[in-house]
């Protein structure tokens, strides 16, 4: 079963609410929030305030992103807000461990993210304890970019080593996913599409997101 979430980080923020209910009618299963802070990325985007303000719009998860440096911080801020997952960046926490565990404690969903050029190595150990494997298919900070084909090889291998050990987190890929490169991601073993500008900018969301899903 392949997921959808789009990232609204590509919608219209004077609509914000309409865009969301927009993606919900049109099939979407997780609605994907990137939470920037112009220090760990190039680019400030929006912090818990709109989580909290959309969180009455839509009963789709939450699926938050979190770009931030030492993101401990701010967990109970959007635990607060109405995330539902929460997936922190293995490069922007000194104590891994210690930050999946606080996302856990709160009754959420814990995700770890790489970058594209980060080794799988970085994860290994918490791949037992987590919910969700967010590989990053650019580097992290604006939407529209495109897709680098090499992280292909660490979806795969993340998959395998998901298989052979039973566990059981789902697979997300974030950056440049449009009908094409969803299919390559799919085949290297993800569930979890996040798509930005291949769902908000084109007019039948509906049609956008059954595409990328394949379907
Ligand atoms: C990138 C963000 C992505 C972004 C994806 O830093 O994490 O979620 O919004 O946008 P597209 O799908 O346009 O690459
Ligand atoms: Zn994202």
């Amino acid at each position: 079963m392949i997921k959808i979430a789009p990232s609204i980080l590509s919608a219209d923020f004077s609509k914000l609410a309409q865009e969301v209910k927009d993606v919900e009618q049109g099939g979407a299963d997780y609605i994907h929030i990137d939470i920037m802070d112009g220090r760990f990325v190039p680019n400030i985007t929006m912090g818990p305030i709109i989580v909290e303000a959309i969180r009455p719009v839509t009963s789709l998860p939450f699926d938050v992103h979190l770009m931030i440096e030492d993101p401990d911080r701010y967990i109970d801020d959007f635990v607060n807000a109405g995330a539902d997952i929460i997936s922190v960046h293995a490069e922007a926490c000194t104590h891994l461990h210690r930050t999946v565990h606080l996302i856990k404690q709160r009754g959420l969903k814990a995700g770890v993210v790489l970058n594209p050029a980060t080794p799988i190595e970085w994860i290994i150990d918490i791949l037992p304890d987590v919910d969700l494997v967010l590989l990053m298919t650019v580097n992290p900070g604006f939407g529209g970019q495109k897709f680098i084909p090499n992280v292909l090889k660490k979806i795969r291998r993340i998959h395998e080593l998901k298989e052979e050990n039973g566990w059981t987190f789902e697979i997300e890929v974030d950056g440049g996913i449009n009908e094409e490169t969803a299919k390559l991601c799919v085949e290297a073993g993800a569930n979890v599409l996040v798509a930005g500008s291949a769902v908000y900018r084109s007019k039948n969301r509906r049609e956008a997101i059954q595409a990328i899903r394949g379907s």
